[in-house]
């Protein structure tokens, strides 16, 4: 039945999709029937490369998950996540100096939206150091991101960064 449908949506900047995020996008996509990735303004960050580039990335790397759909979207996010019928937000928690921000945005978003739960995943703990910011200070100097990104992407980061 319909109703009876879990949807969740992982939101984030993504810039770019890293290892870490993909590692949670496939296992919430393992526990729910339908994911929308959903690329966010983060109105703190000043990004490489555009949503329709990350929207595109993102797509390239989960071209095999059959519940998964990615968009962007300029807005709030309980906003986005009632537009498409999801009861759920799922963010991945990689260490305790995560938890804050994160706290104050699932709290914000509660009661913005009462009907709209968050859940935490916790980072897989070989990605618990990884973030986007990392692999574009380590693609800036030339270093290997090959570790840290699918390999699908991998060229497209250099090339963005001038390598
Ligand atoms: O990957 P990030 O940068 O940690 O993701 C943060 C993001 C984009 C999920 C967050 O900034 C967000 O939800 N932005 C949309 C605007 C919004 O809904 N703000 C209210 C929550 S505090």
């Amino acid at each position: 039945m319909a109703a009876d449908i879990k949807i969740a949506v992982v939101p984030g900047s993504f810039d770019p999709v890293t290892n870490g995020h993909l590692d949670i996008i496939r296992r919430t996509a393992a526990l729910f029937d339908k994911v929308y990735v959903c690329i966010l303004r983060n109105s703190s960050k000043k990004t490489l490369f555009s949503a329709e580039e990350r929207v595109e990335l993102v797509k390239r790397v989960t071209a095999d998950i059959p519940n998964l759909e990615v968009e962007s979207f300029d807005g709030l996010l309980v906003d986005y996540a009632h537009s498409r019928g999801a009861g759920f937000i799922v963010k991945g928690l990689r260490a305790v100096s995560d938890f804050e921000y994160e706290f104050q945005m699932a709290q914000t978003n509660k009661s913005l939206r009462p009907d709209i739960e968050t859940f935490f995943i916790s980072t897989s703990r070989s990605y618990s150091y990884l973030s986007s910011s990392i692999v574009k200070e380590v693609a800036r100097y030339g270093g290997p991101i090959s570790d840290f990104v699918p390999k699908e992407i991998e060229k497209d980061i250099i090339e963005k960064i001038g390598g």
